[in-house]
């Protein structure tokens, strides 16, 4: 169905540039737009009709506004969503764009998700495709309202028989662009779903849902590279970032986590499809109370991947449970045996990671038999433990792990 709605806004994409095109130039003038001053030209979805009453569905006016934006403008593009609240279902922002590049979306206002689910056809609320060159900016909110949803997403509670809930912010194709200063909160979902994207930079972004709100991954990435995520505060019930299959060259640096499950790479092989991730480095991040801290987890898998050249650097931990993770049998109903999986995991680096955790196994490398992790360093890796009293166990377990500790080590080495 998904194929259904963009073939619907090719066609209508296809006949504004046709309209355009028959007028020649000069065809901008009738736009609803406001210029001037030598910044780029401004799309105010006020002039297309949106109404800021927390009520009216505003996507038509957002589609107006984008396709004059995307499509018609001569000039650099800007669509403002001034401040206000805006109630919108299920938007696309689709390229490629013939304004000059960058074309950006300034967000002032708070745009809030329609919670019919049967208006969502597919798992997306907003979805940017298609785009080189893009700034995304504004002290703005998307607000999901996924408490609404989060309910049919818990498939613990649904044995299973789970919906897949929209994602709140999906960028497909888009690459060299860059996403800053904007808040997303209570996703229905993933917060964001970055996905067969090149060279984008997301800074100063907050993220926030509450530590028990199923599957709101902060953001996740996959099929991209060069992804850069820095400088922002997130707080979910998942992942704070998860870093999936098909990636090269991602990098993490000073991003505060927490509550969630960590910054993690995987889960990796549960679909055969999956490549490999190689060069990926998180650096300079804070955890506060979150189940993991630096995790790496892979499924038995079918079809050999490899997930490499993966470093955590410069790590403060308060409060975690699970500070060093490598676990090759996620998704495993035999947790206890030990894990056959075709990935391989090697080159990974922990260093200088410090602060407190509540587990007794501080780090934990659960390898595949079959393919045992080489190249893992632990170095200055210094913890405290500040669980329940009584039990002082305090350890490095390794199982199938070629690893080299080195510097400051508490826990001590396996
Ligand atoms: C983005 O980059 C990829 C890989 O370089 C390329 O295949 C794709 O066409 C580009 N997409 C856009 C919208 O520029
Ligand atoms: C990456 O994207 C930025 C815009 O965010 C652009 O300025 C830069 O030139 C791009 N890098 C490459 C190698 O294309
Ligand atoms: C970060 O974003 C907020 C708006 O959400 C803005 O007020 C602040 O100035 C931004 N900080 C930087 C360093 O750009
Ligand atoms: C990935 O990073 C490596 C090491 O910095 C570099 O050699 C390689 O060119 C990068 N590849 C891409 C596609 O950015
Ligand atoms: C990370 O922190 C270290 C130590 O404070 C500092 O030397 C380094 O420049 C920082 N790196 C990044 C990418 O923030
Ligand atoms: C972390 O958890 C502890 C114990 O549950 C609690 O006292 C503390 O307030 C939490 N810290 C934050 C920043 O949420
Ligand atoms: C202490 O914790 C370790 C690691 O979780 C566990 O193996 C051991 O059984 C625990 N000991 C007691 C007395 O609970």
């Amino acid at each position: 169905m998904a194929t259904e709605i963009i073939y619907f806004l090719g066609i209508v994409f296809l006949s504004c540039s046709m309209i355009d095109a028959s007028r020649g130039h000069g065809a901008h003038r009738t736009l609803l737009q406001v210029g001037g001053g030598g910044g780029p030209a401004v799309f105010n979805v006020m002039k297309y009709g949106a109404v800021a009453n927390d009520k009216t569905d505003n996507v038509d006016a957002f589609r107006a506004a984008w396709a004059d934006a995307c499509k018609k403008s001569t000039t650099q593009a800007k669509l403002l969503i001034p401040a206000g609240t805006f109630r919108a279902g299920p938007t696309m922002f689709a390229g490629p764009c013939t304004s000059p590049s960058p074309i950006t979306i300034e967000v002032e206002g708070t745009v809030k998700a329609t919670t019919d689910l049967s208006e969502y056809v597919s798992p997306e609320w907003f979805t940017i495709q298609d785009i080189h060159g893009l700034v995304l900016t504004g002290k703005g909110v998307f607000d999901g309202q996924g408490a609404v949803t989060w309910p049919l997403n818990d498939c613990k509670k649904t044995k299973g028989n789970c919906a897949p809930l929209p994602a709140s912010l999906k960028f497909f194709k888009v690459n060299d662009s860059i996403v800053r200063d904007i808040t997303s909160l209570n996703s229905m979902y993933f917060h964001y779903h970055i996905h067969g994207c090149s060279n984008v930079t997301f800074t100063n972004l907050t993220i926030t849902a509450p530590g028990n709100s199923p599957n709101t991954d902060g953001m996740h990435i996959s099929t991209s590279d060069r992804i850069t995520v820095t400088d922002s505060t997130i707080g979910t019930g998942d992942d704070c970032i998860s870093i999936g299959h098909s990636t090269l060259n991602i990098s993490i640096h000073r991003i505060t986590c927490g509550p969630g499950h960590g910054i993690s790479v995987g889960s990796l092989g549960k679909r055969p499809d999956e490549q490999s991730v190689n060069g990926i480095t998180v650096t300079n991040c804070t955890f506060v109370n979150t189940t993991n801290g630096a995790r790496i987890k892979t499924w038995i898998g079918t079809h050999p991947a490899e997930a490499k050249n993966i470093v955590y650097e410069d790590i403060i931990l308060d409060g975690v449970q699970n500070p060093i993770v490598i676990d090759q049998s996620y998704g495993s109903k035999k947790k206890r045996a030990p894990s056959t999986s075709v990935w391989k995991i090697s080159d990974v680096h922990f260093r200088k990671i410090r602060g407190t955790t509540v587990s007794n196994v501080a780090v934990s490398l659960q390898c595949s038999s079959k393919n045992p992790c080489e190249g893992v360093e632990v170095a200055d890796v210094d913890l405290a433990y500040a669980g329940r009293p009584g039990n002082t166990t305090f350890v490095s377990s390794c199982l199938n792990a070629k690893a080299t500790f080195g510097g400051k080590l508490n826990p001590p080495a396996c």
